[in-house]
């Protein structure tokens, strides 16, 4: 064992206050459970005053609710991601997956729900309408431009042009909208300008074309009003959803990881995810160390750790966000071998650290990762000082998480909620190729019950954080990591008072 991540005297030091002004213990691990919250006198009059929930999670970067969508196979899967990146949270295509998979993923989220596109799908006029549906399928989306020889946009095929036709041998031509005039603009217009354009026409898409008159993008009405309906989408500032791209270590980082990596630069990543069980180790180092030399203003979020020294070692090596979490989550089983410390105190002593790396230059953050059950554990996961949680037992009941429901023998809507490391997903991994060969498990799979859409879940979670700010008298979730303050640890008989309520 090398001791060259130890934390210094100072560096124990800093942690200790840190600990002592949160109001957590310096002489032993706790976790949610164990720290209750006291209520404060607050000046909320009522909740809804309290809306702003959002966090900065790298530099310049808000996200609209501090929620991350676990980057497992049965919960974060195209509509999932999707989905809570509408409510402003964001999503990670899974690491797991191939990466055909997640280029497709992170293509199709680019596409969803956006005001421009930049590279619109398009088809010629003479193809049929049943070819045009297969394209629509593979991308999932509902509309073509419309183009000739030149590239130049003749037309829309949009929904109510082939939703009623029931013939897939009829023409492109036939079917499209605009056949006698096609809204189009100059490739340089505001969005103001082409918001105005589509109202003032009752249209839903406006292609831009360059000056020769040739497509080049596409805004579209859905995306362009989006900010309307969803005030808190995770959008890039130019219409698009935030893409971010996820990669493991393996035993060793290859040339091979390093092509994964740039194929997801290609599609425009704002942010990387390492991924792997154990990112206290020399796998990551390298991996960050060959990611950092070819792609140097990459944002990096690398994880899992539990110790500080952990994350002292992430940052050291080029982390901005470190991820922490090892063994709190529903599905894991990590801990029967004794590694992991308990989560609250995990986060706030690495929050501690991201502190110190903030104070001596650019400002690092923390994700939480595992262990989250309710509103109020995201509460105090912030207050101990995590800048986002991320979650998947909240999220694998969402009608959108990525695993099938089905009817189980109770006759309930069930999801199975996988570990990474369980039996299951590892025997899935051997099928699709991921994997070599079966090790002792560290998760577990459980059926879980189909609970409500991502929209209501969210919802609900953000009512019960909306709850607990207006006791404790705060109507941000910034101001929440700054002043929240924990009691002192309650015993066994404590927690069962509040939690016996069945
Ligand atoms: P929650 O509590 O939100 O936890 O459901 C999700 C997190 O659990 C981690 N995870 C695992 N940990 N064995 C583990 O020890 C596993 O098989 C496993 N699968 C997921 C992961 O960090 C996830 O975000």
């Amino acid at each position: 064992m090398s001791d060259k991540y130890e934390l210094t005297k100072n560096e124990w030091d800093h942690v200790n206050v840190y600990l002592q002004q949160k109001g957590l213990p310096v002489d032993r691990n706790v976790t949610f459970d164990d720290m209750p919250l006291p209520d404060r006198y607050s000046e909320v009059r009522s909740r809804p005053e309290i809306n702003d929930f959002s966090t900065e999670i790298l530099p310049g970067f808000e996200l609209g609710i501090p929620i991350i969508l676990a980057n497992m196979v049965s919960v974060a899967g195209l509509r999932s991601i999707i989905a809570i990146q509408r409510e402003g949270g964001l999503g990670v295509p899974p690491q797991m997956l191939p990466l055909r998979e997640r280029l497709e993923m992170l293509e199709r989220v680019g596409r969803a729900e956006c005001a421009h596109i930049y590279n619109p799908l398009t088809i010629g006029p003479e193809k049929t309408l049943g070819e045009a549906k297969q394209l629509m399928n593979k991308f999932g989306i509902y509309s073509l431009v419309v183009v000739n020889e030149e590239h130049r946009p003749i037309g829309i095929l949009s929904t109510r042009d082939w939703k009623y036709e029931t013939d897939d041998q009829k023409l492109v031509q036939d079917l499209m909208g605009g056949r006698r005039k096609l809204y189009t603009a100059s490739k340089n217009i505001s969005f103001e300008e082409a918001g105005e354009i589509l109202r003032k026409h009752r249209i839903e898409k406006l292609p831009l074309v360059d000056k020769h008159g040739r497509l080049d993008s596409l805004m579209t009405a859905h995306g362009l009003f989006y900010k309307h309906h969803h005030p808190r989408a995770t959008g890039d500032g130019k219409g698009q959803f935030i893409k971010a791209g996820s990669i493991g270590v393996g035993k060793r980082f290859t040339p091979d990881h390093l092509k994964e990596v740039e194929a997801q630069a290609r599609k425009g990543i704002r942010l990387l995810l390492i991924d792997t069980a154990r990112a206290f180790s020399i796998n990551t180092k390298e991996a960050i160390e060959a990611i950092k030399a070819r792609f140097p203003k990459l944002p990096l979020m690398v994880g899992n750790v539990s110790a500080p020294e952990g994350a002292k070692a992430l940052f050291e090596w080029g982390a901005d966000i470190v991820k922490v979490g090892i063994g709190p989550g529903a599905p894991c089983t990590t801990r029967h071998t004794g590694i992991g410390i308990p989560q609250l105190s995990a986060v706030a002593k690495s929050a501690a650290i991201a502190k110190l790396y903030s104070e001596r230059g650019t400002r690092r953050y923390i994700v939480a990762d595992g262990g989250i059950k309710n509103p109020g554990d995201i509460v105090k996961a912030i207050i101990a000082g995590a800048d986002a949680v991320m979650c998947g037992g909240l999220f694998i009941g969402t009608v959108e998480s990525a695993a099938p429901s089905y009817i189980n023998k109770d006759g309930l809507r069930v999801k199975n909620y996988i570990g990474s490391a369980s039996f299951h997903a590892q025997s899935e991994r051997m099928g699709s190729g991921t994997l070599d060969r079966i090790r002792r498990p560290e998760g577990m799979a459980k059926e879980m019950p189909v609970i409500g859409t991502m929209q209501e879940v969210t919802g609900e979670i953000l009512d019960g954080m909306r709850s607990a700010m207006s006791y404790l008298g705060v109507k941000s979730v910034k101001e929440l990591r700054l002043k929240g303050r924990f009691d002192l640890p309650q015993s066994s008989a404590g927690l069962y008072e509040g939690t016996k309520k069945k």
